[in-house]
């Protein structure tokens, strides 16, 4: 087991408001992708930056082994009057790095950024933003890259075009990337790191996130209109159809009832929009995970 990150309860205070509490986690330096996700203010950038040792812990420790780390922004700024190459270049002497030419044109050519040589950062998309920094990140040749909401500013080509660059990247290194996007997290990532109100709710393998969740299959009725919502719900009632009422206005269904469900649907297929069987998802055992079980059962007594 190869620890770079260890982490004991670890409190990060800003004034007398803890944004961590008390976080205890490691991290293990093997090629992959970690999703560390949370809620709007759970922490999460408040844990790469006190790893990073840009904010000093106010209760507990972090031990990194001694190998380079290296971290993007969500919206990487660069001087608008360089090159991608001169930022490289930059960087380097920044870093107190000896520049190496070959290098960093076999880094602009791995994050797509090599086919620009004369164009200025202040005409780059912000996709190729995105790409710059983590060359920057890359020519450190660290062992771990944080990537704090790589995707965030991205059109959705240019997001599929980051998470292709990242998972390239995640072949040979281990990428912390943290997102609100929990379909990307799911389709890329194999391990997760959950916050919520600054402490840490699970570590762990993704799969293992979801199937903590107990989630059931369901089938998902979104009905066209919330009057004939409730004639809907009457006919699934009187039918001994169990279901649970989203707060999306969707109505799920157990699959165990799937049976049952065709046999009404002549009655209420005309009221149903979309009809879909849905497994579970990162997207449904956060929501479980944060918000807590909202999909109760309609108790028919
Ligand atoms: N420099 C700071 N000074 C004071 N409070 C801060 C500072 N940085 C973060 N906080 C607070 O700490 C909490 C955690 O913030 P953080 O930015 O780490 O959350 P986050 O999980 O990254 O959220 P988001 O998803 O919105 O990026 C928030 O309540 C935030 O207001
Ligand atoms: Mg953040």
């Amino acid at each position: 087991m190869n620890k770079i990150i260890d982490i004991e309860n670890l409190t990060v205070s800003f004034g007398n408001f803890e944004a961590l509490k008390n976080v205890t986690c490691s991290i293990e330096a093997y090629p992959g992708i970690i999703g560390l996700i949370g809620p709007n203010g759970a922490g999460k950038t408040t844990l790469i930056h006190a790893i990073l040792g840009q904010y000093k812990a106010s209760q507990g420790k972090i031990k990194l082994a001694n190998q380079a780390l290296a971290y993007c922004p969500d919206t990487p700024e660069f001087p608008a009057h360089l090159t991608a190459k001169e930022v490289l270049q930059q960087s380097c002497a920044l870093h107190e790095k000896p520049e190496n030419a070959e290098q960093i044109e076999t880094t602009l050519e791995k994050v797509g950024l090599v086919d620009y040589p004369s164009k200025k950062v202040g005409g780059y998309s912000r996709g190729m933003k995105q790409r710059l920094g983590i060359a920057v990140a890359l020519l450190l040749d660290p062992v771990l890259i944080f990537l704090d909401e790589p995707t965030s500013a991205l059109d959705p080509i240019g997001r599929i075009e980051i998470l292709q660059l990242i998972m390239e990247v995640a072949q040979e290194k281990t990428v912390v990337v943290s997102s609100h996007l929990l379909a990307d997290i799911e389709n890329i990532a194999d391990r997760l790191l959950v916050l919520n109100h600054g402490q840490l709710i699970f570590q762990g393998k993704l799969h293992q996130f979801i199937e903590n969740s107990q989630m059931d299959d369901f089938a998902e009725l979104e009905i066209k209109s919330e009057q004939v919502k409730q004639e809907v719900m009457d006919i699934l009632q009187v039918n001994d159809i169990e279901f649970y009422p989203e707060i999306t206005g969707k109505l799920m269904v157990k699959s165990e009832y799937t049976e049952k469900l065709l046999q009404v649907f002549p009655d209420i297929g005309g009221k149903i929009s979309v009809y879909r069987a849905t497994s579970n998802s990162l997207e449904l055992a956060f929501e479980r995970a944060i918000m807590g079980v909202k999909n109760e059962k309609i108790n028919f007594s």
